[in-house]
């Protein structure tokens, strides 16, 4: 299944742009009839669940107001050179602002708001959009959706209550779709990366790798009550779907070090045999553009 052979008759790296914005259309013209159903109450098992909740969603809308942000930004600069390119990062945007939107009414739901970040999530954000080099922003944007997807289909698998189900699955969908997405974006805009600046880049994906392992460790603090994944396996999942993401689209040309899999008791050799993610949720989005019918697939 591995694209990173070339072999995939469905790799995501066939994909041309034309092709990314048709689904993108298709799936824009019914984005907002999808609406959630929140009039069963939740019963919290505590107050310190409900309160991890509410942690837990108000980094998901942090992670989707970002992408909008960036996302918009980049199809402004990208116009100017593939309009066709800058159209899809637009509806994407798009897509996480209706995210944004989704978590504001469900935020409101469980009795919580949108709160101000806190110091270590701020800084990352502020890092993140002081960003300028077209490549990283999309290589930080990948990394995030990664994580991002990695999350949301853990916290699905023990998630109970049909409204936290409903969110969590329209999350799971979009952000798997959003993956390869952002793959093809990478691949795009680092045709124009000249080779001087990759050893930036390389570093900027090592440094990201990392920092986000770590940023499980953070999370865990305060959202662990309410989606009850441990540190173990959160980290572990975020060093796993990290690496086999880039080994796979082997034409990146990013790789995630030995050392660090090891670290996590991962080896090159099985990730690179495990099926490729991106393909699978390609296919998937394919298979059923109305999004009602995509298989979302809890981790
Ligand atoms: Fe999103
Ligand atoms: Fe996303």
């Amino acid at each position: 299944m591995s694209s990173g052979n070339g072999s995939a008759p469905l790799g995501t790296r066939e994909r041309p742009t034309s092709w990314w914005l048709a689904m993108l259309r298709k799936r824009a013209e019914r984005m907002y009839e999808e609406k959630l159903d929140l009039h069963e109450p939740i019963a919290w098992a505590s107050e310190g669940e409900r309160q991890a909740a509410i942690a837990f969603f108000n980094a998901a809308f942090r992670a989707e107001e970002s992408g909008l942000r960036q996302a918009h930004e980049l199809a402004e600069e990208v116009a100017g050179w593939d309009p066709e390119l800058a159209e899809c990062l637009r509806l994407y945007g798009n897509e996480e602002g209706w995210h944004r939107e989704l978590l504001t009414e469900f935020l409101s739901f469980i009795g919580g708001e949108v709160r101000p970040m806190g110091k270590i999530t701020g800084t990352f954000y502020r890092l993140y959009g002081r960003a300028e080099r077209m490549d990283t922003i999309v290589l930080t944007n990948l990394m995030f959706e990664t994580i991002g997807s990695t999350t949301y289909r853990l916290a699905l698998r023990r998630a109970t209550h049909p409204a936290v189900r409903q969110m969590l699955t329209i999350l799971t969908r979009d952000e798997s779709f959003h993956v390869p997405l952002n793959v093809h974006f990478l691949r795009q805009v680092l045709k124009r990366t000249h080779e001087r600046d990759r050893a930036h880049l390389d570093r900027i994906y090592h440094l990201l790798y990392v920092a986000l392992i770590g940023s499980s460790y953070a999370s865990r603090r305060r959202a662990e009550k309410f989606d009850k994944i441990p540190f173990r396996e959160l980290s572990r999942a975020y060093a796993e779907h990290l690496g086999k993401l880039f080994l796979h689209e082997d034409d990146l040309r990013f790789s995630p070090s030995s050392l660090l899999l090891r670290a996590f008791g991962l080896r090159r050799a099985e990730l690179c045999a495990s099926p490729d993610d991106s393909v699978v949720s390609v296919q998937a989005a394919e298979a059923a553009v109305d999004r009602e019918r995509v298989e979302v697939r809890a981790l």
